[in-house]
C-alpha cells in the first residue's frame, strides 16, 4: 500500500493518508484502541492527516505487514512483541515464560515509559519504533484433548507464534512446535495438522479455534504484550510537533486499550463456553518448574535481554521485599 492524498472538500491543502494495520477482528480490544489513536490524530491535526484502520489482515498478515511498515508503505501497525524478535533480539525477554508472576507485574513492566524507550533506542536498523504496548492477557495452552500436566504436553504438536524463543520454549517442555501465521492457525487445526495452540481467551471465539479446540488449560505461561509501532521512516519524516501528537494518541489508545481488555476477555469466556469449551486449571507450579531452566539459557544466548530482564524481575522482588 501507498500513503494516499485525499483533498477535503473545504480546501485545496492535501491531507496525509495514515495507515494503520493489524490482524484482530473489529470487535478486538486493539481495534477499539486504535479507533481511539484515529480520534486523537483527527482531533488534534486533522487538518493535515486522516487516519485509515485496516484491520483482520486487509494490510496483509503480520509478517507481511512489519515489512510494508519497515519500508515506509503503511504508516503504523499493531504486532505482537513476539513477530520483532526476529529484528531485535531484545524483544526475546517478553517472550520468557513466567517472566512474571502475576498480571499486574506484567502490566506494570509494559507500561512503564523507559521499557518503551529502551527498545526504541536501536529504532534506525529496525524500521519500527514502538510507542506504546498493550496487554494480550496471558497465554495458555489449548488442544483438541485435555492437557493437565507438561507430560499430557509431550508428542503433541502445538502452534506457536513467531521468534526464536517460541521454539525454545516448545523444546524445554519436550513438546513438537510449528510456527504458523496468525491467521491460518484456524486452518491448521481443522487439517489436523497441529493438535492445539496456545493464546489468551480471545483467540477461542474470535478466531473460532474453541471451535475445535474444546479444552483450555490455564497454564499462564507467557505475557506477551501487542505493540503499537511506527514506522521509523515516517516518523523521521514529519515535524517534531507531528511526532509528539502520535506519541499521545498511542498513549490515549493504550489507555482505552486496558480499560476494555478484562471485560473482553469475559465476554470471551462465556462465549468459548457457549461453544463447549472446558476452562481447566492446572498447577501451574509444574508447568513453571519444568520451564525455568529457560530463563538462564535466554541471559547466556540473548545477552542483550539482561537490563530489561533484570527490570522486569525486579518488579515482583519490589513486591516480595514490602510484605
Ligand atoms: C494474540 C496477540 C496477537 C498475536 C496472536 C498470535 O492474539 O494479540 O498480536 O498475533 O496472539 O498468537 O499470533
Amino acid at each position: 500500500m501507498t500513503a494516499a492524498l485525499c483533498l477535503p472538500f473545504s480546501s485545496a491543502q492535501a491531507k496525509t493518508v495514515i495507515e494503520v494495520a493489524h490482524t484482530q477482528m473489529e470487535t478486538h480490544p486493539d481495534h477499539i484502541a486504535l479507533l481511539a489513536f484515529k480520534d486523537y490524530i483527527e482531533k488534534h491535526a486533522g487538518e493535515t492527516y486522516e487516519v485509515q484502520i485496516f484491520p483482520n489482515k486487509k494490510a496483509g498478515s503480520n509478517e507481511q505487514a512489519i515489512e510494508l511498515l519497515r519500508a515506509g508503505s503503511i504508516q503504523f501497525m499493531i504486532i505482537s512483541s513476539a513477530n520483532l524478535e526476529p529484528y531485535n533480539r531484545k524483544y526475546s525477554v517478553f517472550s520468557i515464560p513466567y517472566l512474571f508472576s502475576t498480571e499486574e507485574e506484567y502490566e506494570k513492566f509494559i507500561t512503564d515509559p523507559d521499557v518503551i524507550e529502551d527498545l526504541g533506542s536501536r529504532n534506525e536498523d529496525d524500521g519500527f519504533t514502538p510507542l506504546a504496548a498493550f496487554t494480550a492477557g496471558s497465554r495458555s495452552f489449548y488442544a483438541k484433548s485435555p492437557i493437565r500436566t507438561t507430560e499430557d504436553l509431550k508428542g503433541k504438536t502445538f502452534r506457536v507464534q513467531n521468534g526464536r524463543t517460541n521454539k525454545d520454549m516448545m523444546d524445554f517442555f519436550n513438546a513438537n512446535e510449528m510456527t504458523i501465521s496468525f491467521g491460518e492457525v484456524y486452518s491448521a487445526l481443522k487439517k489436523g495438522l497441529i493438535d492445539g495452540a496456545e493464546n489468551n481467551e480471545l483467540a477461542l471465539v474470535e478466531q473460532k479455534h474453541g471451535e475445535i479446540c474444546k479444552f483450555y488449560s490455564y497454564d499462564h505461561h507467557q505475557m506477551i504484550p501487542d505493540l503499537l509501532v511506527g514506522s521509523t521512516v515516517f516518523l523521521y519524516s514529519i515535524p517534531q510537533d507531528d511526532y509528539e501528537i502520535f506519541r499521545q494518541a498511542a498513549l490515549e489508545a493504550q489507555q482505552v486499550e486496558f480499560t476494555v481488555w478484562k471485560d473482553s476477555i469475559e465476554k470471551a469466556k462465556k462465549s468459548a463456553a457457549q461453544m463447549g469449551v472446558e476452562f481447566m486449571e492446572v498447577n501451574v507450579e509444574d508447568f513453571r518448574k519444568t520451564i525455568a531452566p529457560i530463563h538462564e539459557y535466554m541471559l547466556k544466548t540473548r545477552p542483550e535481554i539482561k537490563e530489561l530482564y533484570d527490570k522486569a524481575r525486579s518488579i515482583g522482588s519490589q513486591k516480595a521485599d514490602k510484605k
